[in-house]
């Protein structure tokens, strides 16, 4: 048995930030972000006591009014998410009650950037135990409510949004054909959040010192998402013989447009053949894969053979090949 992924469902906030507007409040410039991210403008999750769940709800509620599925059908749902709405309890069990999720149950997962990737691995493993029909599987992320927009070296990356996938049994050959995925706890001093966890609970010292917001070293992690992103998929693609040709679609984070780029001329794929909303949505972190899949459905046919890749905080990175499951 295998585990397909039979529906979609996305959302993004309405006001859009655009570099012309970030330049009132850092010093950058339309010009250098296009250049050196390749974004044009973010989604941002506006309005009091709003927050991940809320998107998160967005996003499941239309994924099951599109296939059908009562919110008493679903077995489990996982939320993703680096900006949970609060450390506990989880986003997910604040979706389920938002949807009116009753009989299921859900938990976070956090995997920085590769999250919704991770997910798919986990919300599979569910469905091919044979103990579970419906899995939901959110990837959400207000990354606003932790970006500093006083720091021009991170300010422009980021963006809110969520996506939303179900997945299902199905004895055909399609879904998840292979997975490849890792981790490198070292690589977390390049990219974190300083304070709010257990070693550095909040207090005025660390609000004072602006480490509730993300701290990243660009280029480090710049150069290993480049080697992790692009070998991973290279990877999969000589363990199942796959050539350029054959895969109909690379699904990658949405991170920088010179990292996506560097993974496709890698795999020697055309520009053609790469989902990209960098330019739109911005890194939406565990929204950029389903986010990608919610824009390109109706493009995507049965049997198509996709490679989806991530990196991300962690440091996490990996690649996941599936067949498609259906056509609209
Ligand atoms: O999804 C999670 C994983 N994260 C990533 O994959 C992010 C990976 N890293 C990156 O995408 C890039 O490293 C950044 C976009 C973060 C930075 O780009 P970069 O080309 O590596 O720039 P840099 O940090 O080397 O900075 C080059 C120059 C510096 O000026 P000087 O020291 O050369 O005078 C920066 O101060 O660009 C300057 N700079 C900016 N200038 C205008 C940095 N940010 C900006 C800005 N506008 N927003």
């Amino acid at each position: 048995m295998n585990a397909a992924i039979t529906g979609i469902g996305g959302f993004v906030p309405e006001y859009i930030l655009t570099n012309k507007e970030l330049s009132t409040m850092v010093d950058t410039s339309d010009e250098w972000i296009m250049s050196r991210i390749g974004i044009k403008e973010r989604r941002i999750l506006k309005g009091e006591g709003l927050g991940t769940s809320d998107m998160g709800t967005q996003a499941v509620k239309q994924l099951l009014k599109k296939t059908n599925t009562k919110p008493e059908e679903v077995d489990l749902l996982i939320c993703t998410t680096v900006t949970p709405d609060m450390q506990f309890p989880a986003t997910a069990n604040i979706i389920c009650d938002k949807v009116g999720i009753k009989d299921a149950f859900s938990f976070d997962m956090n995997a920085g950037c590769s999250g919704f990737l991770f997910g798919m691995s986990t919300a599979a493993k569910f469905i091919q135990s044979g103990q579970y029909k419906k899995v939901v599987l959110v990837g959400a992320d207000k990354m606003s409510a932790i970006v500093d927009y006083t720091d021009r070296s991170v300010s422009p990356i980021f963006g809110d949004g969520a996506g939303a996938v179900l997945f299902e049994p199905t004895n055909e050959n399609v879904g998840i054909i292979d997975e490849m995925l890792h981790v490198d706890g070292a690589g977390r001093k390049h990219l974190h959040q300083k304070a709010g966890g257990s070693v550095k609970p909040a207090s005025h010292k660390t609000v004072d010192a602006r480490e509730h917001f993300i701290y990243q070293e660009g280029q480090q992690v710049f150069k290993a998402a480049v080697k992790g992103m692009a070998d991973i998929s290279v990877d999969m693609m000589k363990k199942h013989n796959l050539s350029s040709e054959d895969i109909a679609w690379l699904i990658p984070h949405q991170a920088n447009m010179r990292i996506i780029s560097a993974t496709a001329k890698r795999m020697n794929l055309p520009p053609e053949k790469v989902m990209i909303n960098i330019e739109r949505f911005g890194n939406t972190t565990d929204a950029t894969l389903p986010l990608l899949l919610w824009e390109w459905e109706k493009q995507l046919k049965k049997g198509d053979k996709l490679i989806f890749a991530t990196f991300g905080a962690g440091f996490t990175w990996g690649a996941i090949y599936l067949k498609w499951a259906y056509e609209n």
